[in-house]
């Protein structure tokens, strides 16, 4: 299955496994990489020290190329009567689990483009991929990387941003439909802007640049790849599949929401990370619903958010778990990467098949 991504990162299957902060692994993304797809490390909340670990464990588990993601996001400008006022309305949550909350918020996710350990191990290190979420890399940073001969990708959530993309350098964008699960990507209009479905958005972005369009969002099997590739896609990056992989650091509780009928609800919503990103459904999104409009803002909502799910999961309960997940979630499969990346390309070539005997 040729396309102008396995070409240009001579991989075998347009699959990118999705970088997931905290979900995807090296053994992830090995078992990825190893079955002819482009496995992905997501290193956005990770110290330096961490990401090299993680880097050097991947390495070992494959030698095929995969892909380093970082956060780019813009610096916060704090408002700090509101990050209190924010711990007053979720306190009555921390009284519920008999637990003292936060008593103030911090800014602890760093941007890769002020991170200037995290850009030294990625210059020592040298991967062939690496991709951009919540905005650009630097100029300075794009270049460097370029330099050695990095493959940069950036996510892109509309037209704007795929200008963007192009002017940076970008060699290949993710266009992250409105399905996607997790953080939206959006970094140069309202979010809204960016609330466009996977179908309408890849033939929107290829036609508007020339570099290979990945897309991203709701897309669980066969059927999802070949309508993608059909809309014009070079390949998918698809992230909730991959949840309920044996591989992935999703924890019990995580796995059985995406296994039951939970899964068949997600919502976007800024109460976990004051950042629009869609998630599963729980008593977190729906009790602070009426609140989605005041929170604190990224990264300050997240802390709390994490001191809270520790709290409720300290006594048994998950209804407080950031659980990211697309709109197709409830096509969920529980096996091993590979047996999944192998069930992948067998049902895209079926559809492929059926296709041709249509037409
Ligand atoms: C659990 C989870 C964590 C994610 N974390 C990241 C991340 O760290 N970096 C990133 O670029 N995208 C992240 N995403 C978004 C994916 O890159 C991608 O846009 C999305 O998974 C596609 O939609 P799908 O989940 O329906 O396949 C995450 C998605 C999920 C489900």
């Amino acid at each position: 299955m040729e396309t102008r991504i396995t070409k240009l990162l001579d991989i075998a299957v347009p699959i990118v496994q999705a970088p997931m902060a905290g979900t995807s692994t090296p053994a992830l993304a090995a078992a990825v990489s190893n079955s002819g797809g482009l496995g992905s490390l997501g290193l956005g909340a990770c110290s330096p020290d961490e990401a090299a670990k993680m880097i050097a464990e991947t390495r070992q588990l494959t030698n095929q190329p995969f892909n380093l993601n970082f956060f780019v996001h813009e610096r916060p400008i704090r408002d700090i009567a509101k990050e209190v006022a924010w711990l007053d309305t979720i306190r009555p949550f921390f009284d519920e689990y008999e637990t003292e909350q936060p008593t103030a918020l911090s800014e602890n996710l760093t941007s890769f483009n002020i991170d200037d350990d995290m850009f030294e191990v990625v210059m020592e290190l040298k991967p062939a991929v690496v991709s951009f979420h919540f905005g650009l890399p630097s100029s300075s940073r794009a270049s460097a990387l370029k330099e050695y001969g990095a493959f940069l990708i950036s996510t892109v959530t509309n037209r704007d941003e795929a200008l963007k993309a192009v002017q940076s350098g970008m060699d290949a964008v993710v266009a992250q439909g409105f399905e996607a699960g997790g953080h939206r990507g959006t970094f140069s209009t309202p979010f809204e802007d960016g609330y466009i479905t996977t179908m309408a958005l890849i033939p929107l972005i290829v036609e508007t640049i020339d570099l290979p369009v990945i897309a991203a969002g709701g897309i669980m099997n066969g059927n999802g790849i070949a309508a993608s590739l059909a809309l014009g896609a070079s390949a998918v990056q698809m992230g909730t599949a991959f949840v309920s992989t044996h591989e992935s650091a999703a924890n019990k509780a995580y796995r059985d929401f995406l296994l039951s009928d939970r899964a068949f609800k997600t919502e976007i919503t800024n109460v976990i990370s004051g950042r629009p990103a869609r998630a599963l459904i729980n008593r977190f999104t729906d009790e602070l619903r009426i609140h989605d409009r005041n929170t604190p803002g990224y990264p300050m909502t997240y802390e709390a958010s994490k001191a809270l799910n520790t709290a409720a999961s300290a006594k048994g309960s998950h209804e407080f778990m950031p659980m990211w997940a697309g709109q197709g979630a409830g096509l969920s499969r529980p096996m091993a990467a590979s047996d999944l990346m192998k069930r992948l390309l067998q049902e895209t070539n079926e559809v492929i098949g059926q296709l041709k005997n249509i037409y």
